[in-house]
């Protein structure tokens, strides 16, 4: 399944939240604008809104708030994404420079904070309690989970449940509550939102382990975002974890990534050294298992086009090559 077919049949929807997001980026000031629409406009796959649009045919009311979350999420999701930049020191980003690399991190400090503040001003136009109570504490656990993942940087003994928490932290939460509180927003039922969120989490977890594997496996024209990068940065993913735990491959890997310090390791060999170990194809089997636990959340809901458009995003999910 590709993502083309699921935009088509939300095309209308969708088209508005471009006109949304494009609006809602302009400042009045010029780097800013700049900034941000650079990054609106390289484009990015849209799955926040996507989620949140398919979520919200589970309810009937009120379109005017389902556009308003569909654009804050991905409002969120961008802002994390320069300030991601500028932690992992990347210099490309839907195959454009990143904010940091085209002006510099104090830039990209504030460009982030400014696409927060316009998130923040769509959502206080919702009239939801519950549903700002929801956007803080996920904010606050993606900070966490990049605080953590810079904790963690070089720690190649830590645990595997700590990379689990650390991914749901910083991606799987925001899938989950575009699903939840575009379901919120257009009044479904609760059980309804409940399983949607989990089908969301279920889904943003397989995501950012597709993520982690996708920079071992692809390169930086497909990703449009450097590839190989994850260790040389010294984050630790899932295909480097399993890779340590293997009995052929972890002695030789500790032994290269001790030798040395960051600068010097033969990166080049260590990241061949978990290629041909098979981990990566281990950590996509890890994937698939959350892809079918959001299979079976969709089992919960009523079986209509809509579930069918969900099944579809898990489909997408567990396969995307970018
Ligand atoms: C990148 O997210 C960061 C992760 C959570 C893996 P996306 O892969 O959704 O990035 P865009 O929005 O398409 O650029
Ligand atoms: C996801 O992690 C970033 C956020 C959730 C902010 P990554 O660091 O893996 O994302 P990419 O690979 O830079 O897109
Ligand atoms: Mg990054
Ligand atoms: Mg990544």
């Amino acid at each position: 399944m590709s993502l083309a077919t699921i935009y088509k049949e939300i095309k209308h929807e969708l088209n508005a939240i471009e006109k949304l997001l494009e609006t809602v980026v302009e400042a009045d000031q010029d780097i800013l604008t700049q900034a941000s629409s650079q990054l609106l406009k390289a484009g990015g796959k849209r799955m926040r809104p996507i989620m949140v649009l398919l979520a919200a045919q589970y309810g009937e009311r009120d379109r005017e708030d389902v556009r308003k979350i569909a654009v804050a999420l991905e409002l969120i999701h961008m802002a994390s994404l320069v300030h991601d930049d500028v932690i992992d020191n990347s210099e490309m980003r839907r195959g454009q420079q990143t904010v940091k690399s085209r002006w510099d991190n104090r830039v990209a400090m504030y460009t982030g904070d400014y696409i927060f503040s316009r998130s923040l001003k769509l959502a206080s136009e919702i009239e939801i309690p519950e549903v700002h109570q929801i956007l803080s504490h996920t904010m606050k656990e993606i900070s966490l989970g990049e605080i953590e993942q810079i904790e963690d940087q070089y720690n190649w003994t830590q645990n595997v449940r700590t990379y689990f928490l650390r991914i749901k932290r910083k991606t799987a939460l925001l899938m989950a509550i575009s699903c939840q509180l575009g379901a919120i927003a257009a009044g479904a039922p609760e059980k309804v939102c409940r399983h949607l969120y989990y089908f969301g989490y279920y889904t943003g977890m397989s995501y950012q382990i597709i993520d982690d594997v996708l920079d071992f496996t692809a390169t930086e024209k497909q990703l449009g975002k450097p590839a190989a990068s994850d260790i040389k940065q010294g984050n630790v993913t899932l295909p480097t974890l399993i890779a340590l735990r293997k009995e052929n491959t972890a002695e030789r890997l500790m032994t290269a990534l001790k030798k040395g310090d960051k600068k010097t390791h033969d990166w080049d060999a260590i990241i061949q050294l978990i290629k041909d170990s098979g981990s990566t194809s281990e950590a996509e089997k890890v994937s698939t298992q959350y892809i079918k636990k959001a299979y079976d959340q969709l089992t919960y809901l009523p079986q209509t086009k809509t579930t069918k458009h969900m099944e579809r995003i898990a489909d997408y999910i567990s396969k995307r090559k970018y």
